[in-house]
């Protein structure tokens, strides 16, 4: 397949970073340490001290049902406690006031090892080429228990180069230190070891408890804190950051993912301020084919019934928790859609997408051929059957070619695969014997020992399928974009583009959309952006290019064969999109290819 610019793995196994020579390795191999000995042939998911220290979330469930054993979740009473020491503060901030503003998304980022690291230079090389305001991590800051001390490795280390404030959600992992002591020691400014009050409110002996901070762990908050210039600090763990035209509410899940009444009140009142939002969450609200709207405690609502009232203005709905990437477009009626988005792919082992089915099927308002997914789904079963195959043995039983794992897939989900050469691929007798098995196994994983053994199939070599969210807002106008990393040098400087949307008032979101970059010499740039009523089979594209008369726009299932010839002008109606197929695009002049991009 002929490249069209932007490597990604919607288009090829090269953009998936798929069987990596040494020499093409990236920058993740001098970040990140290897140990040395005999402890080091063990994940760090199965040694006893990281099981241990992550025990509070599985006591409460363990235990829950069991009358005067059972172990009560401290999370609501904690976080109250924390806001009183903090004397109330005011939960909404507000960022300095530019034009634009821009900020990273990294979800589930700090466990250590080398799949953190593989995100780390291409998040500075997006930040180089284009400056972002903050980054902002999203739950599960570091694992495997939130530990204070561990701060400096798994957060101040990797990202020291990032030149602006980092802010953060706690997700379940961060909870798991006994009390949140470390996420609110680095990020909201405690000074101190939690209160009496704050460790009493864990009443079990079993349950687990963060030390000290040490005096270097100070010294590297504060020179973080150093780099916030204007910005706000931020004011607890969930608050509001006020970026002019739009909202961003950030909400804390807690242990149990669930937020509590008083949180819950916050977020009614800050989703009536008239402004478009875009709600952060640890748990996220559509996950894995599934719907989980999040209960609020002490009242009858979710969290998904606010985001949906149309009169709060949601946009979107962004959580982690998940290690990976989905975006689930969901119609809400009124000719609206919110994305709901999982982005949890930030650092932590892997988790997968092959289990995902027909998404058109499982839930209402979305449709198959609008959700996305990094790894794709195939690209998530060849990956995961790699790791099976070498846990038991090696001896290459199991291990499925990926885009095999595709069209074996796609018949069975009844999907059509994403990767042009996937799409013409019949599973081999081999494949068709290997995917049940390994379906199998991972079922076996997932759903009886998930908590224990699924993290023990980190994998920490490349290609890592880890990725990270940039999302830019000016006014009317907001525009997310999904960057995979996976670990090779090409890919940390010329990232590959794995999701791309973007909303405007007038519009509504794109259900498609494609950057053009110029062929050749020739200069020309561009955009074509794809819109489409949900449940309509005609989509509308608009081109964003410079005035040049007698361009044409080029449409194709693969690169360099192109089906469709369209003049510029108005806005460009394509009948049956859905089913027309087309991946790739490009302007022509006089005949000549000018510009090429991939639809995303
Ligand atoms: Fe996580």
């Amino acid at each position: 397949v002929r490249s069209v610019t932007r490597p990604s793995s919607r288009l090829s196994l090269e953009g998936a970073g798929w069987e990596p020579q040494p020499d093409e390795l990236g920058h993740f191999q001098l970040l990140c340490r290897r140990e040395r000995g005999w402890l080091s042939w063990f994940p760090t998911w199965l040694r006893p001290r990281a099981w241990l220290a992550a025990r509070n979330e599985k006591l409460v469930l363990f235990t829950r049902g069991l009358g005067r054993f059972a172990i009560p979740d401290p999370t609501t009473a904690q976080r109250r406690l924390w806001l009183e020491e903090l004397g109330r503060p005011a939960l909404t901030v507000r960022a300095p006031s530019r034009r634009r503003h821009s900020f990273l998304l990294v979800g589930d980022s700090g466990e250590g090892d080398c799949s953190q690291m593989a995100v780390v230079t291409p998040l500075l090389n997006e930040d180089r080429r284009r400056r972002t305001d903050f980054m902002l991590i999203l739950s599960d800051v570091l694992y495997p228990a939130g530990d204070v001390n561990e701060y400096r490795e798994k957060l101040y280390e990797p990202y020291r180069r990032y030149p602006g404030p980092i802010y953060g959600i706690p997700g379940n992992h961060d909870w798991d230190d006994g009390s949140l002591h470390g996420f609110m020691f680095h990020f909201c400014g405690v000074a101190t070891a939690p209160s009496a009050a704050v460790e009493r409110a864990a009443g079990s002996r079993l349950w687990h408890r963060s030390g000290e901070a040490r005096p270097e762990l100070e010294q590297a908050r504060r020179s973080r804190e150093s780099l916030r210039g204007p910005w706000p600090a931020q004011p607890g763990p969930y608050f509001a950051l006020d970026l002019g035209p739009f909202l961003v509410v950030a909400i804390d899940t807690g242990l149990g993912r669930t937020i509590d009444g008083e949180q819950g009140a916050w977020l009614r009142e800050i989703s009536r301020v008239p402004k478009p939002k875009l709600l952060l969450t640890g748990r996220p609200i559509y996950v894995d084919g599934t719907y989980a709207p999040c209960a609020i405690e002490d009242d009858s609502g979710t969290v998904d019934e606010i985001v949906l009232d149309p009169d709060h203005g949601y946009l979107a709905a962004i959580g982690g928790d998940i290690h990976n990437y989905q975006r689930y477009p969901v119609s809400v009626g009124g000719g609206r859609r919110i994305q709901y988005v999982v982005s949890g792919g930030g650092g932590a082992f892997m988790n997968g997408t092959h289990g995902i089915g027909n998404v058109g099927r499982a839930l209402g308002g979305v449709e198959e051929p609008d959700f996305r997914c990094y790894p794709l789904r195939g690209d998530s079963l060849a990956f995961f059957s790699e790791i099976y195959d070498s846990r038991l043995g090696g001896f290459g039983l199991l291990a499925l070619e990926p885009d095999e794992a595709a069209a074996a897939l796609g018949g069975r989900y009844g999907i059509a695969p994403t990767r042009p050469e996937a799409c013409r691929t019949e599973p081999s007798a081999k494949t068709r014997l290997r995917v049940p098995v390994v379906l199998a196994l991972e079922s076996f994983f997932r759903k009886t020992l998930s908590f224990v053994y699924y993290p023990a199939l980190d994998r920490d070599t490349a290609p890592f399928f880890k990725s990270f969210l940039r999302v830019d807002v000016e006014p009317d106008d907001l525009r997310i974009r999904c960057f995979g990393a996976t670990g090779l040098l090409r890919h940390e400087t010329d990232l590959p583009l794995e999701d791309d949307l973007r909303w405007t008032p007038e519009r509504g979101w794109t259900v498609s959309r494609a950057t053009l970059q110029p062929r050749g010499d020739s200069g020309v740039e561009g955009s074509v952006d794809v819109y489409r009523e949900p449940g309509a089979r005609d989509a509308t594209l608009v081109v964003a290019t410079e005035d040049s008369p007698g361009l044409e726009l080029l449409l194709g299932v693969k690169p360099g064969v192109w089906r469709d010839r369209r003049p510029l002008g108005e806005p460009i109606v394509v009948e049956r999109w859905v089913e027309q197929g087309y991946r790739v695009t490009g302007l022509a002049s006089g005949g000549e290819v000018v510009a090429e991009g991939m639809f995303v």
